[in-house]
């Protein structure tokens, strides 16, 4: 084996809830580098905001949130995970608090000051039964988990790292099962392409929402993991359930920023630019419905009347209550001149979340040897066609706790394989920004255009001719050139928008998150039937 090669007993693709959990636990048995590609906290998880999902109070029930779980996936869930996961997240957020998580507190009436964790409401759920920190979740979460890797010596940080590609035993031309045996790593400073080798592959890198022109999500979410477990012959499933989440903020300068489902769950009504409530028509729950038919009825309304957004209204609640409650959302709806005490907040859906993904069982395993995939990368079976708000976080925390166990309980050899040195393009295009962004831009508005919230045939059909011809030339492009981050992202986020055009036109049915104008009832022959991708090995 090359000097040149880093070794490790395990790398973790990924520095959100689900690869700092997973490096935390296997950290115990061996060395662990996290490679991620920009700064260490950046990652959807630091954006959380409604929090996570677990059954804490007496109130609740393992069989409740089971039954929301199943009821908001459409009848896609695998029912044995999602019982798993549901059952076991109390145990896991005991330890994220134990680790050092502040949840949010609230006095218990008539107890002398005694304190209790608040537990929020979101759509879908029976319960109140959301853990919180106010509402940056996600940034208490990434704070704790990244001061207790601080706190191990044998973890460490590959800031500014771009994962290429996973190299596999079949991509190295070896006979018998393929096995994962290290990954191809784009380092930012100095540039140059690095061979990282361990037994043991993680990808937590998240999901994919800058496929689509308005997401929620932070620049990471290119579908990396998904798009490099596929070229590396993984199964990957269910991708067109992509969920959009009804609210963001409507303003042009704001880049999509969420407004909490968890506003909602507080007494926030949606409502049309006349003022007047419309949910009411489309769910008996009204504005806290499944997020798929939030999503729905808001675009249909909007396409109804014209207009280019509708209004979130939570004026009729306290300033201070709201201001306490929902701190950050109010100061940077503020930034933006609306007042969420005094007035309604102008919001629109945007791409939130990918249901599917690498397709593992609930202890992280994929279909190759010796590679993992946990959190949002991941398809265990929770989401089916739509995810309950708050389940990813919990489905990361436990897949992440059970992957290491199953690590844990078996011995995988050491790499043994002289792994070749990455061969790299020659040429430095100097086209290659106008390039590179013209087609990303054109990717992800066809997906907002033609993939959305609500398909036709027609529209999948011409998507997937445009996209197969971006991919032609993005694939010359590749081969030739030296490769920058820019160019892998635009190639990755090409392959999942392939991935999700595809899987959408091989369901002839519409189901959660999937609805086509073309088939627009449920067919049982495909209840329970996954979407799943494989492709030949080159
Ligand atoms: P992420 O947290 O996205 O982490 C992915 C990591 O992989 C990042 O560090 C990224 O830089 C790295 N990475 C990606 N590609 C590469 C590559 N090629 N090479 C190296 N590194 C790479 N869910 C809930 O349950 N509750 C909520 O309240 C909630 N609120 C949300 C609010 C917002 C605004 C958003 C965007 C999502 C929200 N979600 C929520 C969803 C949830 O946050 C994510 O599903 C979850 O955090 C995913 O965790 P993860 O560890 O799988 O991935
Ligand atoms: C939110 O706070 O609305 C996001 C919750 C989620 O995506 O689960």
């Amino acid at each position: 084996m090359p000097d040149a090669t880093k070794q490790f007993d395990f790398l973790v693709l990924g520095s959100g809830i689900a690869g700092l959990t997973f490096a935390l636990k296997v950290a115990e048995r061996g060395r662990v580098a996290i490679i991620t590609k920009k700064h260490r906290a950046e990652s959807n998880t630091n954006y959380a905001q409604g929090g996570i999902a677990a059954v804490t109070s007496k109130e609740d029930s393992f069989e409740m949130h089971v039954r929301d779980t199943l009821e908001a996936g459409a009848g896609l869930c695998n029912p044995e995970v999602v019982r798993t996961i549901v059952q076991e997240g109390p145990a896991r957020i005991a330890e994220l608090i134990e680790l050092g998580m502040r949840f949010s507190e609230r006095e218990i009436p008539r107890a002398n000051g005694a304190r209790e964790l608040d537990l929020g409401k979101e759509g879908g759920h029976s319960k109140r039964r959301i853990l919180h920190a106010k509402d940056v979740t996600g940034r208490e979460i990434e704070r704790a988990l990244l001061a207790a890797v601080a706190a191990r010596t044998n973890i460490e940080i590959f800031e500014n790292h771009f994962a290429i590609d996973l190299i596999t035993s079949q991509k190295l031309g070896h006979e018998g099962h393929n096995r994962c045996l290290g990954v191809y790593v784009l380092r930012k400073d100095p540039q140059r392409v690095e061979t990282f080798s361990a037994p043991i592959v993680l990808l937590a890198t998240g999901g994919c929402g800058k496929v689509y022109l308005y997401t929620t999500n932070p620049d990471i979410a290119t579908g990396d993991g998904v798009a490099m477990a596929h070229r590396a012959g993984a199964a990957v499933a269910n991708m067109e359930f992509i969920q959009f989440h009804p609210t963001c903020l409507y303003h042009p300068k704001a880049k999509s920023f969420l407004i909490s489902e968890a506003v909602r769950g507080e007494g926030g009504i949606l409502k049309s630019l006349e003022g007047v409530e419309f949910t009411d028509r489309y769910h008996p729950l009204k504005s806290l419905a499944p997020r798929d038919i939030v999503a729905r009825a808001i675009d249909s309304e909007m396409k109804r009347s014209g207009a280019d957004h509708v209004l979130l209204d939570i004026t009729h609640k306290p300033a201070r209550f709201i201001i306490e409650r929902f701190p950050n959302i109010y100061s940077t709806c503020l930034q933006f001149g609306v007042d969420i005490t005094k007035e309604p907040i102008p919001v629109v859906p945007a791409a939130h979340y990918q249901c599917g993904g690498v397709l593992t069982n609930v202890d992280g395993e994929t279909e190759i040897a010796g590679l993992y995939a946990v959190g949002e990368v991941a398809c265990t079976g929770l989401h089916g066609a739509n995810r309950l708000a708050s389940n990813s976080l919990l489905e990361a925390l436990v897949c992440a706790h059970r992957a290491a166990q199953k690590i844990a309980s078996q011995t995988m050899p050491p790499v043994a394989s002289k792994i070749p040195e990455w061969q790299s393009g020659n040429a430095s295009n100097a086209d290659e920004l106008v390039v590179v962004s013209h087609n990303w831009d054109e990717i992800r508005r066809l997906m907002w255009d033609y993939v959305g919230i609500v398909r036709t045939n027609k529209r999948l059909q011409r998507a997937l001719t445009r996209i197969t011809n971006l991919q032609d030339e993005i694939q010359e492009y590749y081969w030739d050139s030296i490769v920058t981050s820019d160019l892998l992202e635009l190639r990755n986020i090409a392959t999942v928008a392939e991935l999700i055009v595809r899987s959408a036109l091989q369901r002839p049915e519409s189901r959660g998150l999937n609805y086509n104008l073309d088939h627009p009832d449920a067919n049982p022959e495909w209840a329970q039937r996954d979407t799943i991708i494989r492709k030949p090995l080159i």
